[in-house]
């Protein structure tokens, strides 16, 4: 940012969508003023206060400006890919077949626990530069491939480089309670301890994770296990989500909402009961339609439902080598349009407002407002509805994160 002399700058000629609240709609002649990486104001040019109007201007020549992307849920580290499994799984192998085969998030595991930091940094860097050459300012990163000590807090390490690597914010959650390792079979209430007693605490101590999560299912952990996960969290003072309700219905969204849970996510079986737990808990609804898509899933979200009864809804990639190979947000905001019927301002929000929220980000950032940091993407679009509709398009003129190209 150009240091002017009241170290400001302002953005004009902008079609503004800031996404403030729902169905907000744009502002046609729309200008952003810009002071130490923050917001100082945003709306109709004709209201920008006197003093902003003499900062050093940038004209953008009527392009859309939204919010920045953020993607609120992705496993971005990890070690080899599992091209395989999508060969079988086209060949009538169900994720769960596959899973209890040992092969799934084990085998994954394997590729992670030998691959080195390195190879895991480099990795998960190409996936994190697509999606920030699409507009994505802030990205969640997922544990949950290294299942041992060690390996856990190596890939917690590697997402907190990649933060430093680039120029995005990273939010890292320790999801040691993915599924069980394959030297703890038949034993899980025992890998519950290690994840309770000893990855938590280190990757706590270390200031490795942002939050806690879980995967409650029947080829991972029970609800009774996720209480003691969320309890030991809570005890640490860390904030927690959960996988829930993809594949079955275990009550896991009801469990995380009475944890106070940020969000939870997937909830292709979520009920009428799951969802009034998490609209009195004010939990997030992550929904993730690549793995709804690649896992050629038949039922959808009760999106009408979750509408309804008020539940923040938010839009990610889930981007990870087995239930959502994806890199593409913007490709995930269509998936939400056409697959589980959300309309385009909902699924923009989603990506913005609401994915803020769901990592408890709803304060710093994912609206254009005053007060917020400067996360800002400008497309050559006119409409909002535009980013969700094109498949394999990508519009992105410029990314500023806290006001910076
Ligand atoms: O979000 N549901 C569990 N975890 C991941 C998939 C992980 C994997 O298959 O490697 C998910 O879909
Ligand atoms: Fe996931």
């Amino acid at each position: 940012m150009a240091a002017g002399f009241s170290g400001g700058q302002v953005l004009t000629g902008l079609r503004l969508a800031t996404m403030a609240a729902p169905g907000t709609g744009t502002i046609p002649d729309g200008v952003i003023a810009i002071r130490d990486g923050h917001i100082a104001f945003a709306g109709p040019a004709e209201e920008l206060p006197r003093e902003m109007a003499r900062w050093p201007g940038r004209d953008y020549g009527g392009r859309l400006a939204t919010p920045a992307l953020i993607d609120c849920h992705t496993h971005l580290v990890f070690g080899g890919h599992r091209a395989r499994e999508f060969a079988l799984r086209l060949e009538g192998a169900s994720y769960e077949e596959i899973a209890r085969a040992g092969g799934g998030i084990r085998s994954t595991v394997t590729a992670t626990r030998s691959a080195s930091d390195g190879e895991l940094l480099a990795g998960a860097l190409t996936r994190l530069d697509a999606m920030i050459a699409e507009g994505v300012a802030t990205v969640e990163i997922k544990s949950g491939y290294g299942l041992d000590l060690e390996t856990e807090l190596r890939m917690l390490r590697v997402a907190r480089a990649l933060g430093q690597a680039r120029q995005v914010r990273v939010v890292t959650t320790c999801l040691a309670a993915h599924a069980l390792p394959e030297e703890y079979t038949g034993r899980s209430d025992a890998y519950i301890d290690l994840v309770c007693d000893r990855i938590l605490p280190a990757a706590a101590a270390e200031g490795l994770a942002d939050a806690v999560d879980g995967f409650c299912e029947g080829i991972a952990f029970s609800p009774e296990q996720m209480a003691r996960v969320f309890a030991a969290a809570r005890a640490l003072g860390l904030p927690v989500k959960l996988h829930a309700e993809q594949l079955s219905n275990l009550g896991g969204a009801a469990l995380a909402a009475r944890h106070g849970a940020l969000s939870a996510d997937h909830l292709e079986y979520l009920d009428a009961a799951g969802v009034q737990a998490m609209a009195a808990a004010g939990t997030v609804a992550v929904l993730l339609p690549g793995a709804f898509y690649t896992l050629r899933e038949t039922q959808a979200p009760p999106v009408a439902l979750l509408r309804e009864a008020g539940v923040p809804i938010a839009v990610a990639t889930d981007a990870n080598p087995g239930s959502s190979p994806m890199t593409s947000l913007i490709l995930a905001l269509n998936m939400a349009c056409t697959l589980l019927r959300l309309t385009p301002d909902e699924a923009l929000g989603g990506a913005t407002r609401e994915a803020a929220r769901a990592l408890g980000l709803g304060a710093e950032t994912g609206t254009i407002e005053a007060g917020k940091a400067a996360d800002i993407a400008i497309w050559n679009i006119e409409t909002p509805e535009e980013l969700a509709y094109r498949i394999g398009d990508n519009p992105l003129h410029q990314r500023l994160t806290g006001g910076r190209a």
